[in-house]
């Protein structure tokens, strides 16, 4: 068997959570594979990186042509662990009677068919690497059992149909040796989060890392928290 490094794909890796899981990967001596929007102007990813085993490539997720030319791009290479972090809010017009359908339909396309995009466009990879697991970077926000509020209609759809897009997932390809979860990063310190929230980023990435390194096939399809604990539905 050819000895190569631990490799990883990482959405939205330029800022936030995305750009802590790269340099920790990294750090690690992982190969990272790290997509972001605009590769021009991702000085900070381009500073984690250097002198590391790492890539960047562009990617937005919400394009079906973007994801074909990453897709291009890797070829047959394996890839151990899939994270589909990328993710947008949907704005401040998200309420009853105040929303913004639009932003609606974009939130979707991002939070939900691009994971689900990403995963069937790259499967292959995936299935070729040695640990084989799909992360989705999904929220609390998006539980049903832990609802404690009204409002934020766009988000919280866009998170509970990725959840559910990871069971699905899970169930269907059960025999390929594929581990899928979903994944609350906590609330966290980044421009989406804010800077009250309970978490670095680093935080936040360190502890998502080790529950990844240590997610094992009886998880599969799991609904988790960032410490590895199990987010009721
Ligand atoms: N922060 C929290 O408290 C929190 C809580 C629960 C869940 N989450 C989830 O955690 C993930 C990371 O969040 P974060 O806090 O790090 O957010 P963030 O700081 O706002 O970063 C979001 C990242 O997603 C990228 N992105 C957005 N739309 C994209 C698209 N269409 N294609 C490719 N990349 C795209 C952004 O790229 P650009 O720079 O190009 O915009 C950026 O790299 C998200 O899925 C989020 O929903 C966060």
């Amino acid at each position: 068997m050819v000895n190569r490094a631990s490799s990883v794909l990482i959405t939205g890796a330029n800022r936030g959570v995305g750009l802590e899981l790269t340099r920790q990967y990294v750090a690690a001596g992982w190969r990272v594979h790290a997509c972001c929007r605009n590769p021009t102007g991702a000085e900070l990813l381009r500073d984690v990186l250097l002198g590391h085993d790492g890539v960047i490539h562009p990617l937005d997720v919400s394009d079906h042509q973007s994801i074909h030319d990453l897709k291009d791009a890797l070829e047959e290479e394996p890839l151990d662990v899939l994270i589909n972090n990328a993710g947008i809010f949907g704005g401040d017009h998200q309420s009853f009677g105040d929303m913004d359908y639009a932003a609606w339909a974009e939130t979707l396309e991002t939070n939900t068919f691009g994971p689900y995009r990403l995963i069937e466009a790259l499967l292959d990879n995936v299935e070729a690497g040695r640990s084989a697991k799909v992360i989705n970077i999904s929220s609390g926000m998006g539980s049903i059992t832990n609802y404690v509020r009204g409002g934020d209609y766009i988000y919280r759809t866009s998170k509970t149909a990725l959840t559910m897009v990871t069971l699905n997932l899970a169930y269907d390809l059960k025999d390929r040796g594929i581990i899928f979860a979903a994944f609350h990063p906590g609330w966290v310190q980044t421009d989406m989060g804010g800077a009250a929230a309970d978490l670095t980023a680093q935080e936040s990435a360190a502890a998502l890392k080790s529950s990844i390194d240590g997610l094992t096939s009886d998880r599969n399809g799991a609904y988790l928290n960032y410490d590895g604990a199990t987010i009721p539905w």
